[in-house]
Order: structure tokens, then sequence, then C-alpha cells
């Protein structure tokens, strides 16, 4: 089964703009998924489509196998697909941090109980059960985004959806918010986020999609991003350890990979 399927999806805005032409892709599940491309490419149209706020106009969009998106669905779809926006204050509308996280547990109709202690360990998740009682406009834009994931993984979607998850947040954060990914990965979620952040994109995800003007410009493992005329072509850079470690026969992907390597090569050479 697909964590998502997209048939010849196009969608223009009403003033005429076409983000997406034509684009077809399919995503296997339990995979960590980047999507990369360069402003206004389509990503967050693209995203839009996977939790049904923005329906098909043309071309059609199947979440978890067998869920198309559509009216009809669309709420099966927000239950199983959460989305972070790239502007978490358009997600924030409660009184109370606390209310914010609730709110979507609350629309399951679970009980008060359920929805207590799924509110609880997501708000400890996210580290803001100290903001419990504020209100979320008063917060900063990184503590927003913090409650907004929140929200999200309140509803313990098994489908990921986060727009550009890491700007804005202290560089603490956004190791533990990696360190939480990784946990729902191993959780059996599948992850799709935007970034443009290619050294981020080459030492995570195990599957990655380029955009440009609105369709698949290529797709496949991280090592893609190690191709120059393809990030050139994309407006993107090559990962800067695809740029160090070119024309060697190590490609690390991570600087703790490349810390292990360089120390075993100079081993090799002093026994030499
Ligand atoms: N509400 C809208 N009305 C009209 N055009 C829009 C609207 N939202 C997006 N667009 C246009 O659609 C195209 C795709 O935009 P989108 O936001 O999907 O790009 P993106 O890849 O997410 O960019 P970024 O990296 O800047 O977030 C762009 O040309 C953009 O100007
Ligand atoms: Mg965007």
């Amino acid at each position: 089964m697909k964590a998502v399927e997209i048939r010849n999806l196009n969608y223009s805005y009403s003033d005429g703009t076409k983000a997406l032409n034509n684009l077809s892709l399919s995503i296997p599940r339990y995979r960590r998924v980047a999507l990369l491309g360069a402003n206004g490419s389509g990503k967050t149209t693209l995203l839009q489509h996977l939790n049904g706020l923005l329906l098909p106009q043309d071309g059609s969009v199947t979440v978890m196998g067998y869920y198309p998106v559509d009216k009809k669905h669309v709420l099966k779809i927000r239950q199983l697909a959460g989305m972070l926006f790239d502007t978490p204050e358009d997600q924030l509308f409660s009184t109370t941090v606390a209310e914010d996280v609730a709110f979507g547990p609350r629309n399951l109709e679970l009980d008060e109980q359920t929805v207590n202690s799924r509110v609880r360990r997501a708000m400890e998740l996210a580290g803001i059960t100290d903001l419990a009682d504020k209100p979320p406009y008063n917060l900063s834009l990184g503590q927003k985004k913090r409650v907004a994931i929140a929200g999200v993984l309140a509803m313990e979607p098994e489908l990921l959806i986060f727009d550009e998850p890491f700007s804005g947040l202290d560089p603490r954060f956004a190791a533990q918010l990696m360190d939480l990914l990784e946990k729902l990965f191993h959780q059996k979620c599948t992850i799709i986020i935007t970034t443009h952040d290619v050294d981020m994109a080459y030492a995570w995800a195990d599957h990655v999609i380029i955009l440009s003007k609105g369709q698949v410009l290529a797709e496949g493992t991280a090592e893609l991003l190690q191709d120059k005329d393809l990030m050139t072509e994309a407006s993107l850079n090559v990962p800067m350890l695809a740029t160090a470690f070119s024309g060697t026969d190590m490609a690390p992907r991570t600087p703790a990979e490349a810390n292990q390597l360089l120390r075993f090569a100079q081993r090799k050479t002093k026994v030499l």
C-alpha cells in the first residue's frame, strides 16, 4: 500500500497561476520523505492536497492506499494525515495552548480522559507543557510552531506532513524535533517534510522529491542530491558534505559519518 499516490494532478489558483502541472508521484509507506524545490515550485500547494485543504481540480490524489482526497473523505483524510502549516499562526485559534492542542482530538469525539492523555503526551513531546495556559497568539514564532506540532501529534496521524518544520526553530529544538521525527518514524509513521535545507535533507531523507515549476523534476534516494546539474536545474545547491567528498570513494551523509570515515582513513594511513 502506498502512503500517497498522485496521478496527473493540475492545480491553478483563482488568479490563473498554474501551481501544479500534470504532476504524478507515488510515495511508499514508512519513508522519511523530503520535498525540495525553489520558492514557488509548488511544494506547499502539493502538500495541501494531501490532507484535503485543497481538492484536486483535475487528476487524483489517494492517501494511505484507498482514501481519495475528495469532499466525501475529507474528515477521514484529516485523521490519517496530520498537516503542519508553513505559517503556524494560521492553525492556532483557541484561547489557551492546551485548548488548541485538544481541538483536534475533541473533534474525533474521543472521551475526555483519552483527549486529556493525548494532549498531555503531545505537549510533552513538543516541549510546551509549561505553556499550557498561555494564549497562543502571545507566543514567539518557534513556540507557536511547537504548539502547532503538538496539535498534529495529538491526532496520532499515520502520515505526517510538515511544511518547513525547521524554519524559525532554535538549534536545540530543531535537534529535538529531529529526534521526535525519528521516534515517530519508528512508530510506523510516514513523514513528508518540505525544506530548503539540502544538508538536512541529505542527512535525513530516504526518499527525495525535487519539484520545479509545478512538476516532479526528479525522485529517488538522497544520493540524487549529489547531482550538480540536476541541483542547478532545480535552483538548489549540492549538500556541503556531497561537495566536500566529491571525487572520493566516500559519501558520508552526516557530520558524524564523515568524522568516522576520516578517522578510519587516518588510521589506515598510519598503519601503511
Ligand atoms: N493563494 C494563491 N493565489 C495565487 N497564487 C498562489 C497562491 N498560493 C500560491 N500561489 C502561487 O503558486 C505557485 C506555487 O506556490 P507554492 O506556495 O506552492 O510554492 P512553494 O514551493 O511552497 O514555495 P516556497 O518555497 O516559497 O514556500 C507560486 O507561483 C505562487 O506564487
Ligand atoms: Mg511553501
